[in-house]
């Protein structure tokens, strides 16, 4: 199993430009589905998710099936159900895999597709839906037990070709969900309100999509973040570009706060080290709350900051298995239950050998490495090649000793 191999303490400077957007093109892929042609796509980033969705919309384009094996490797998978169920009337797909971050149900998708007039029957290997011949797709007025970022994608998607009007309270508002929708708006649907709590969608009856305009993905917010955070704990001077700052107001704002030096423009962000920050608490929340994909790389940078910070976790209830690993490297990290954290510094890192539990805590790992005394190994480098283009490529060319050991 590959790994990362950094070297730390090593002052970074220059230029990255950021990737597009993993979880915005996930789901435009998947709306591919809607089309008559399969529709062009741009800025996708060449990274592990995305060369798995696309494997697996290659299947069903050719056999009208889901892969189950490829399908069990990430969550976003799901994301081809709601399109497929509009498509051909009925869809099988396997309990949908991912990180290890929680339980992760589905029951909004369900409830929703049940509403639309999907039969779901449940087995050990998955879910079978099917859309019963004397019924068709129909619209629904629909409220979200909680906002999902998927959940709501995906009833978006399936209620493209429905009969009649959909409405989605309780929406996700990720900007993800309004690229999509611009993407679907381009090409012939009738999407209003992504972005939004409240969403309706003018369903066509079942015509599929004509491919007018392409989707070019944004850039990727998580990524802006990260480097936002990386910059700010070990850059000299580290300029992040093809950026969008207005989509991370919150967490630009919590490292405002710490005392970090950021300079913002329209698509760019300039961040310099510090070698003091405040202690901040934060809040994961729904969009634009504190993104919850940010939690573990900020948990890094807090260990910098001089006194006590409080990290909540209140989207995901598995969302700490990073802080053992902090905690070896020389952090002081106590965790009081599964959804907070509080991180007593400033305490100085060392290098240590480390597993990436997910895509996220991953790269929060690398981050924590470059600050590091002495060498860290970062090993299960495919769950980070799940989220990022090239990564050590792209950090060595801004000054990080990092490699890739197999
Ligand atoms: C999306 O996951 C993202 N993934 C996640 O990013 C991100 O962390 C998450 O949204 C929250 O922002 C993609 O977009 C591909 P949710 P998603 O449904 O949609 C509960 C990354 O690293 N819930 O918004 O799966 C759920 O358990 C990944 O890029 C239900 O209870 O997340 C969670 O507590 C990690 N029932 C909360 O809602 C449901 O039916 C939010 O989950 C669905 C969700």
């Amino acid at each position: 199993m590959a790994s990362f191999i950094v070297e730390g303490n090593n002052l970074l400077r220059g230029t990255i430009e950021v990737s597009g957007s993993k979880n915005a093109a996930l789901s435009a892929l998947a709306a591919g589905i809607l089309f008559k042609t399969f529709p062009e796509y741009f800025r996708v980033p060449d990274i592990e998710d995305i060369r798995r969705m696309r494997e697996l919309i290659d299947v069903f384009l050719e056999h009208k099936t889901i892969n189950t094996e490829i399908a069990k490797r990430f969550r976003a998978s799901i994301l081809l159900a709601g399109p497929i169920l509009a498509r051909l009337g009925a869809v099988s797909f396997p309990h949908p895999g991912g990180c290890l971050i929680g339980a992760r149900p589905i029951d909004v998708f369900l409830e929703g597709w049940r509403m639309m007039g999907a039969y779901i029957s449940e087995d050990k290997d998955g879910y079978h839906l099917e859309i019963s011949k004397q019924t068709s797709l129909r619209g629904i007025d629909y409220t979200f037990r909680v906002k999902s970022v998927t959940g709501t994608e995906s009833l978006m998607m399936t209620a493209v070709l429905a009969h009649g009007i959909t409405t989605l309270h309780n929406s996700a508002c990720e900007p993800e969900i309004k690229s999509l929708a611009d993407f679907l708006n381009a090409n012939g649907a009738v999407v209003c309100g992504a972005g939004t709590p409240d969403i309706v969608v003018k369903g066509n009856g079942g015509a599929l999509l004509d491919f007018h305009k392409p989707f070019v993905s944004p850039p990727d917010r998580i990524e802006t973040g990260s480097l936002a955070i990386l910059g700010s704990l070990a850059a000299d001077e580290l300029r992040i570009t093809q950026c969008n700052p207005a989509e991370l107001e919150a967490p630009l704002q919590a490292l405002n706060n710490a005392g970090a030096s950021i300079e913002v423009g329209d698509n760019w962000i300039i961040v310099k080290k510090s070698d003091c920050f405040f202690p901040v608490d934060i809040e994961t929340r729904e969009y634009p709350g504190f993104p919850t994909d940010l939690q573990a790389p900020f948990m890094v940078f807090l260990t910098q900051a001089g006194g006590t910070s409080i990290v909540r976790e209140n989207i995901f209830e598995g969302r700490m298995t990073h802080v053992p690993s902090l905690n070896a490297m020389g952090a002081r990290i106590s965790l009081k239950g599964n959804h907070r954290a509080v991180i007593e510094g400033k305490t100085p890192l060392v290098g240590c050998a480390m597993e990436s539990p997910d895509i996220r805590a991953g790269l929060a790992f690398i981050i924590a490495a470059s600050i590091a005394n002495g060498t860290s190994r970062i090993g299960n480098a495919y769950q980070i090649d799940r989220g990022y283009v090239a990564l050590d490529k792209r950090l060595s060319e801004i000054g990080m000793h990092i490699f890739r050991a197999d």
